[in-house]
């Protein structure tokens, strides 16, 4: 009846970007990932019938409102999978603090649908997994796995073919990551809110989908070939295109800050210098910059020097998830 797991968050190289089914959380395509090292979550579920409603703890404080609802919402899908009817505990830490401006759900989700599943006996293989994770949060399917991971978004209504797949082993390509946390806050909108809108009113959507099957099929030969340059090239342009549909919808919106953008011309700077590092960034101001280990000196420095940058913290390819 009870279960602790722990899973890493990731960064999309190729973006998650659009939902055909908003309530079973299918995508319009599909997307490529790096799990990162550096952050995650540890989660605890016990399943307890004493209890009269799930409890949610988050760094040791429990939490009420969207959040609760959305990881009770959640556990309704597994009792229902499990035919169960009794309530859980939830108790989760993040590695990287929630205020540092990560989104955790990725890690978050795909450590409550393991460690849930384990604590009622589910014992379900990692496909399955992924696709139960799905439901919690649509990137959060590819934190089932360590390394590159692509999440297949299937053509079926009901979504038993939309998973995540590894394509390769963890230890396959030493690629760093650094993730760089601006200080200041910008109103956000939420994944969900911007991906609706720009589906449903940004006249530049149609390209994104329409360009999603050739950056994969060359970023997934950049991969195996260990081709840096490429790989960052098509993530780079991959991840201006997803902002681009942003600033066609109605009404537009952006997630940059000023200082998003200053990174994105350091970046840019470095690479004139001669040192590769390429720049990602997901539904929110921070940046993170994708390059080698001979590098990581350099890149670091040059990226905590930008006015603005708060924090920056170094990532390896991470694991899939794991239990205790
Ligand atoms: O899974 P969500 O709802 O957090 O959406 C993630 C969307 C992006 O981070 C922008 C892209 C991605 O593939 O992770």
């Amino acid at each position: 009846m009870k279960a602790t797991a722990k899973a890493h968050t990731n960064i999309a190289l190729i973006k998650y970007w659009g939902k055909r089914d908003e309530s079973l959380i299918l995508p319009m395509n599909n997307s490529l990932s790096l799990t990162l090292d550096a952050f995650y979550t540890e989660t605890t579920v016990t399943f307890n019938r004493e209890l009269e409603e799930d409890k949610f703890y988050l760094d040791n404080e429990i939490i009420l409102g969207d959040q609760y609802t959305k990881v009770s919402k959640f556990l309704d899908l597994i009792r229902n999978y499990a035919d169960s009817p009794l309530f859980a505990e939830v108790h989760s830490t993040n590695a990287v603090p929630t205020a540092a401006g990560f989104a955790s759900s990725a890690s978050g989700f795909a450590a409550l649908a393991a460690a849930a599943t384990r604590a009622l006996d589910l014992n379900l293989d990692n496909q399955t997994l992924s696709r139960l994770t799905r439901q919690g949060s649509g990137s959060a399917c590819r934190s089932i796995y360590g390394g590159f991971v692509e999440w297949e978004k299937g053509v079926e209504d009901d979504g038993s073919d939309s998973y995540a797949v590894p394509i390769t082993p963890q230890d396959h390509w030493d690629v760093r990551v650094a993730a760089v946390v601006l200080s200041s806050d910008m109103k956000k909108v939420s994944s969900r809110v911007g991906m609706k809108r720009t589906v449903e009113t940004s006249p530049f959507y149609s390209g994104w989908v329409d360009s999603i099957p050739s950056d994969l099929m060359q970023i997934k030969t950049a991969i195996q070939n260990r081709d840096f340059e490429k790989m960052g090239k098509i993530a780079e342009a991959n991840c201006q295109k997803m902002h681009a549909t942003t600033l066609g919808a109605n009404p537009p919106f952006t997630y940059w800050h000023d200082t998003t953008l200053t990174v994105m011309q350091t970046v840019q700077a470095l690479r004139e210098k001669g040192i590769l590092a390429y720049f990602t960034i997901d539904a929110g101001p921070n940046v993170k910059v994708l390059y080698q280990p001979e590098n990581e000196e350099i890149v670091h420095q040059t990226l905590r020097k930008i006015p603005g940058v708060s924090n920056v913290i170094l990532s390896r390819s991470g694991q899939g998830v794991t239990y205790q």
